[in-house]
């Protein structure tokens, strides 16, 4: 069943793509992000709560940014190692595009705020997926100090806005491979009328 070929040049994309933070320049520019982040808004969205905002970071405010994610780290653990905040400083800094995930949450909706946070899950999934569709790579990165206060002034985020993470943009510097994936066999099943059993969990 998984050796099959992909049926369309669409399902090669998404069965093609990994991760990889090994980037470089360049990164898409404006009239490629937005359609890159435009695939995002295809994501589905239970009550048209439209929950997705992404903000993106490049050029010289890269580093400016890294400075808040220092200051954040630090307000989550005053004694973080100097070598941790050296690391994430670097990252942030040198990264090609930085473009922060936040959930545009309604707790008081009749919509559980579960579903919505899935929706910008899935909206940055098909980022993903676009990016790589267009030559570019990504990476998906979270931390504890993404809820920081002054985190939080620095991007400009309400109460009701949370962050769902960064993720780090630009061109790959090799061919990406990626981890070997699972067999498929061993994820899915068909019922039968009697309770599924998955390879996977045994
Ligand atoms: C919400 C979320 C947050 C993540 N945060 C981190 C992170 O902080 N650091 C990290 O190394 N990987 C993190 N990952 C995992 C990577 O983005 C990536 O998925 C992983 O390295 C596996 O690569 P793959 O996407 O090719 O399977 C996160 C993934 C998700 C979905």
């Amino acid at each position: 069943m998984s050796s099959a070929p992909p049926s369309s040049p669409a399902l090669e994309v998404l069965l093609s793509r990994a991760s990889t933070d090994h980037l470089t320049a360049p990164a898409p520019d404006k009239v490629q992000i937005a359609r890159i982040l435009s695939a995002g808004l295809r994501a589905p969205d239970h009550g048209k709560i439209r929950p997705w905002r992404y903000i993106v970071i490049k050029g010289k405010h890269r580093a400016e940014f890294a400075e808040q994610v220092v200051k954040a780290m630090i307000s989550v653990d005053p004694e973080v190692p100097e070598k941790k905040i050296a690391k994430r400083r670097e990252r942030f800094s040198e990264m090609p595009m930085t473009i922060a995930l936040v959930m545009a949450l309604e707790p008081k909706s009749k919509i559980p705020v579960q579903e919505q946070e899935m929706s910008v899950a899935a909206g940055a999934m098909n980022v993903l997926n676009a990016l790589h569709a267009e030559g570019f790579g990504g990476f998906w990165v979270s931390g504890d100090f993404a809820d920081q206060p002054c985190f939080r002034e620095a991007l400009g985020l309400s109460e009701t806005h949370r962050l769902a993470g960064f993720l780090f943009v630009g061109t790959p510097d090799k061919p990406v491979e990626g981890s070997k994936r699972p067999d498929i066999d061993n994820f899915m099943g068909f019922y039968k009328g009697e309770p599924v059993k998955f390879e996977a969990d045994r």
